[in-house]
């Protein structure tokens, strides 16, 4: 069997952080991760096996510190694989957003991946296969109604694409960019899709895929619509869905 592996996760509490988190814990490895709620609060929703760190990423350097102080504490000397996967959203008009939002969106959704990507450089470096994946989003190619968003996400493309040439032979690093997934992310971004969400990915489904994109290691990817379908086509499915 294999040796379980070190892996953390950014905002898994909810979505797919919180499926990703439990198909590794599922599968034997250790797994940690972060959010921006007390830990009583989310007491009930992950299992045993899933240890959680308070990390609010609006305060994108005491984030760092904090996952980086609680990693020591668990005694962990290497990371096997980091998913930066927090993420929040805000559609509107962006003539609406303050500049109050305006920054919480780029501190959550690229300045704490940036610092907590350099705060885990040693903990990556110090194992053998080491992979930082950061979750992207299809609308870093812009996307109306949510531009700060996709400002941050066309952020993290471009952080992601410098590193992986930075740390390359030493690290692997990905970015994943999904298409819309029926998350609750749409609500607490103030959007109803309406009818459309019935069109979204599937939340498993992407889970599933990131997973197998992860294993794959190219960078950077999409998870589309078509992907979905094919999913959907392939034998395999037929037997695990
Ligand atoms: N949903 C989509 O359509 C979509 C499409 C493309 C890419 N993505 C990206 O995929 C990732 C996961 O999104 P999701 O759809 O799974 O959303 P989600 O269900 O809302 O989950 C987001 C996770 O990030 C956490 N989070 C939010 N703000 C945070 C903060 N300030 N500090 C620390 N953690 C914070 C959330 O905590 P709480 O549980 O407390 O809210 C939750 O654990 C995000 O990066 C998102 O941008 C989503």
């Amino acid at each position: 069997m294999a040796e379980p592996r070190n892996i953390l996760i950014t905002g898994g509490t909810d979505g797919i952080g919180l499926k990703l988190a439990y198909t590794y814990a599922n599968g034997g490895n250790n797994v940690v991760v972060t959010g921006r709620r007390s830990a009583e609060d989310v007491k009930g929703l992950l299992a045993v096996n899933i240890t959680y760190i308070k990390a609010d990423q609006a305060a994108p350097d005491e984030a760092a510190n904090a996952i980086i102080r609680a990693l020591a504490k668990l005694g962990w000397h290497h990371c096997d694989l980091a998913i930066l996967n927090a993420g929040n959203g805000k559609a509107g008009d962006p003539l609406a957003e303050n500049s109050r939002d305006l920054i919480n969106r780029i501190d959550v959704n690229l300045t704490a991946p940036i610092l907590i990507s350099h705060a885990l450089e040693e903990l990556l470096m110090a194992s053998a296969n080491s992979k930082l994946v950061l979750i992207g989003s299809t609308s870093h190619r812009g996307a109306s109604n949510f531009a700060s968003y996709a400002a941050s996400k066309a952020g993290l493309n471009g952080f992601a694409r410098s590193l992986r040439e930075e740390w390359r032979g030493r690290v692997n690093v990905q970015i994943i960019h999904p298409g819309p997934i029926a998350t609750n992310m749409h609500d607490k971004a103030g959007f109803d899709p309406g009818i459309i969400k019935r069109i979204f990915l599937n939340p498993d489904f992407v889970a599933r895929t990131i997973i197998r994109k992860i294993k794959k290691g190219r960078s950077p990817t999409s998870i589309s619509f078509a992907a979905r379908i094919i999913d959907y086509l392939t034998l395999r499915n037929w037997f695990s869905s």
